[in-house]
């Protein structure tokens, strides 16, 4: 079997979830890319990119799915989860009406994925310090008590973006 060959073995599906401008997109350009945009338009429709994850030497593909989070954008519910093995749930540390929001993503993707899919709570725009209405502590809490990882990123700093979706794809893994 040839190393291209190889590559193969590993694809993930991941889904991103969360309200309307938390950064998913973003999120997504960062990983995949190393890009961000500061002026980016609402999601229509389905995306989604492939991007390698290097997991204890071994090559793995993340196929990260990336929806709207306004309904009307949105891609068909059933359609967007069926396969996932991982999801990042993902607020805006500087609104916290999108963490208000996230009992009800987490209901949604219980209902239309997998028992044990992979989930990461994601709390991005780490880096608005000055505007932050959600304290860590509490997208902690409810990390643990929804048996979630959790972690803060930021896609315009790049802090934790590829550790998000490592630590997802590396207990999948
Ligand atoms: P929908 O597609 O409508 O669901 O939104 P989304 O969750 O994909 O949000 P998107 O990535 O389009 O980002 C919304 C806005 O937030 C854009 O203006 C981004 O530039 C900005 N943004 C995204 N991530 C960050 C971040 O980490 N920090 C800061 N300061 N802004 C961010
Ligand atoms: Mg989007």
């Amino acid at each position: 079997v040839s190393e291209d060959e190889k590559t193969e073995d590993y694809l993930f599906k991941i889904v991103l979830v969360g309200d309307s401008a938390v950064g998913k997109s973003n999120l997504l350009a960062r990983f995949a890319r190393n890009e961000f945009y500061p002026n980016s338009k609402s999601t229509i429709g389905v995306e989604f990119q492939t991007q390698k994850i290097d997991i204890n030497g071994k090559e793995v593909k993340a196929q990260v799915w990336d929806t709207a989070g306004q309904e009307r954008f949105r891609a068909v519910t059933s359609a967007y989860y069926r396969g996932a093995v991982g999801a990042l749930l993902v607020y805006d540390i500087s609104r916290r009406q999108t963490f208000d929001s996230i009992g009800r993503w987490l209901n949604e993707l219980q209902t239309h994925s997998d028992m044990n899919v992979v989930t990461i709570l994601v709390g991005n725009k780490s880096d608005l310090k000055d505007a932050r209405e959600v304290p860590t502590s509490e997208g902690k809490a409810l990390a643990e008590a929804q048996g979630l990882f959790y972690m803060e990123t930021s896609a315009l700093d790049s802090s934790n973006v590829a550790a998000a979706f490592q630590t997802v794809v590396k207990e999948i893994y």
